[in-house]
């Protein structure tokens, strides 16, 4: 029997002050489920995935992961538990190379290498995985803003996650560079690896999710079916405003 979600959340909430920036959270997602999360500016999204990978601590409620209580754990045994992350401000080494970069995570792998020239050449396959063949060689502050973002692509997969939590990872990218990332998500599907997408991309959300979650002012303001969450007025709403809102109703 595994009917254990692989992540679930239940009641998270993060307090800043006198302000939370994420406010009663519950929700889980299943082994293989990819699940885009929106919202607006500020609505909480990036402290979400803080709270699920140890980064930060919950004012309240609890983290599972595979039926595991790992409330307020460190980022380190989140890690441990299978879970990677992507940072919205990235951080690669940047006194190693590209292909180092990824080299680290795969000699910290769980069950993976201890050997260097192995890890480089894996390197190698997930560098041309995330469109960066031909340059394992360079620093990261040689690459533009789009391909600093493969790389941190590239360093979250290095370590096999089963859970993959991807925030932004498609910032900056041209539309027609979009199209390769959006494979690559579907591939870690097909591979049993859940993903949890934030992007304010929609195509590419309505593209790779299974389910959307929406959060607005730290709150859930609906989760479901990718094109009926982002047809819902109230979803439109927080994007867009009460005109627009308004607009598609016809009564403007
Ligand atoms: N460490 C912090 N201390 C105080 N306030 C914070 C902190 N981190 C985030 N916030 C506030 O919490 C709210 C949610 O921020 P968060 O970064 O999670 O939003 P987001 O949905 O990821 O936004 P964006 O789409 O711009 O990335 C914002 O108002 C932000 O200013
Ligand atoms: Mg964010």
């Amino acid at each position: 029997m595994s009917d254990v979600p692989l992540l679930e959340t239940r009641g998270l909430t993060r307090r800043f002050g006198s302000f939370d920036a994420v406010s009663d959270v519950s929700f889980s997602v299943g082994k293989g489920e990819i699940l885009g999360v929106i919202g607006p500016n500020g609505a909480g999204k990036s402290t979400f995935i803080n709270l699920v990978s140890g980064h930060l601590k919950p004012t309240k409620g609890r983290v599972l992961i595979d039926g595991k209580d790992m409330t307020g754990a460190a980022a380190w045994d989140v890690a441990r538990a299978g879970v990677a992350r992507t940072f919205q401000i990235v951080k690669p080494f940047n006194g190693m190379t590209v292909r180092e970069n990824i080299a680290v995570g795969i000699l910290y792998e769980r069950h993976g290498t201890n050997r260097l020239s192995v890890a480089l050449e894996l390197a190698e396959e997930i560098l041309a995985e995330v469109g960066l063949a031909g340059s394992g060689d360079r620093m990261p502050g040689e690459l533009s803003t789009a391909d600093i973002r493969r790389l941190e692509f590239a360093k979250a997969l290095a370590s096999k996650p089963r859970l993959l939590l991807l925030d932004e990872v498609m910032a900056g990218l041209r539309p027609t560079e979009i199209g390769p990332s959006l494979e690559l998500i579907l591939k870690l599907k097909q591979r049993g690896t859940t993903v949890i997408v934030v992007e304010h991309v929609m195509k590419a959300i309505v593209a790779v999710s299974d389910r959307v979650l929406v959060l607005a002012q730290g709150k859930v303001l609906m989760q479901g079916d990718p094109h009926e969450v982002l047809a819902d007025p109230r979803v439109i709403e927080v994007y867009l405003g009460h005109r627009y809102a308004k607009r598609q109703k016809g009564d403007s």
